[in-house]
Formats: C-alpha cells, structure tokens, sequence
C-alpha cells in the first residue's frame, strides 16, 4: 500500500486525513472512534477556560434559496460545554494510546495574555502536537470578544498569535474566517 505519511508543522500522521474541531472530536470517546476507523489526526474541539460554556435554547434558523426552499441551516453549536480540567484528562490519555496519529487542541479565550499563556502551558502539559486558535467562531463568543471578533481585526489576530508564540513551544494554526465584514476591511480595522 502506497505511504500516506505526512507531516504539517513538524507533526507526523500516518495519512493526511484530519478531523476540524467540531462534534465528531468533543471527546476522547469520539476521537477513539476516528482514530479506530483510521483517520490520521484531530483538532480537538475548542477548548476554553472554565466555567464552561452553556448551551441554551435552541435558535436554529435557516437559509433560504431563491424560492424560499430551505438550502441549509444555520450551526448553532458553541464550543465545548464539557469543564477544561475533563478534557485536558481525555486529551493526555488519548495521545498516550494513539502516539502516532495527530492532535491540535483548539482554543478561543478572551483577548487577554495571561488568559492565553494560562490555557497554552496546560495543553502543552497534555502532549498534545500543536494548539489551533479559534478565531473564526461566529456563534456566542464574538460578543465577548472572541472568536471571529478577533479574526476580523487583523491587529488582533497579529497580538493573540504574537502571544501564543511566545507562550508555547508548540506549533501554532491560525483560523480564520472567510465571513468578514466589507465595512472593517473597507476601513482596514
Ligand atoms: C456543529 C459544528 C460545530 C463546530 N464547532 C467548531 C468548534 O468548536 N471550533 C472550531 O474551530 N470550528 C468549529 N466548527 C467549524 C468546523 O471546524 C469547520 O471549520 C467547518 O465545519 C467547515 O468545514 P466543513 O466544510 O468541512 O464542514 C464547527 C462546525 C459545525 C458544523
């Protein structure tokens, strides 16, 4: 069979089929799950400080084509409601049984250094391969200050990575959303 191997930012997966932070990578269950049916690495569902976030009702709006038929539905889902402390457990337990396959460990935390020097030094504890920061989160958290409020301010997304560089030897994606406002780019905010 033909060698898959492959390495991004230094971190080796045996192919380069990867899970994005979302339900199917939650938890060390459904993460085990992937890895079983092979897939060479996860970005773990973001991560933030406690307490957690809380899910509330349901909003599910939807998208409508051009004669009103429903053509898809907004995601309503926030980013981990599960306390940090649970999954950092999982996350050191699942790269110890799984030391080939690749795991990054999103992360969305208000725009604040200590706030993110705190959260990098426990991941790294982990063993985990490399930290994701969430910057592309449209859903609850750009209100607070994070998520896609911060990936649409270009001096934001330079400060919080500059911040994660200097606080974690691990290696750093950017995620970014496409959905940015014309009015900030037109004003280079
Ligand atoms: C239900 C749901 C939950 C998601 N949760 C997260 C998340 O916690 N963190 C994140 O960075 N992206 C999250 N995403 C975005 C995905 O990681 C991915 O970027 C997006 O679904 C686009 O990829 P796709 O076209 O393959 O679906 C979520 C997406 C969905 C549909």
């Amino acid at each position: 069979m033909a060698d898959l191997t492959t390495r991004f930012l230094g971190i080796a997966s045996p192919n380069p089929f990867w899970l994005a932070s979302a339900p199917p990578t939650d938890k060390a269950y459904n993460v085990v799950r992937a890895y079983e049916a092979g897939w060479g690495g996860v970005v773990w569902k973001t991560l933030c400080e406690d307490p957690p976030i809380v899910n509330v009702a349901s909003r599910y709006s939807a998208h409508y084509g051009p004669d009103r038929q429903i053509i898809g539905i907004n995601n309503i889902e926030l980013i981990t409601d599960r306390p940090l402390q649970v999954n950092l457990d999982e996350i050191s337990q699942v790269k110890r049984d799984w030391p080939d396959r690749g795991l990054i460990v999103s992360l969305m935390v208000p725009c604040e250094e200590e706030a993110w020097q705190r959260i990098l030094k426990q991941v790294e504890a982990t063993g985990a391969d490399g930290v994701e920061l969430n910057f592309g989160c449209p859903h609850g958290m750009p209100e607070r200050g994070m998520g896609s409020a911060v990936g649409q301010v270009p001096d934001y997304v330079t400060m919080v990575t500059q911040w994660a560089k200097k606080h974690t030897r691990l290696p750093v994606v950017v995620k970014l959303t496409p959905n940015i406002l014309k009015s900030r780019l037109t004003l280079g905010m």
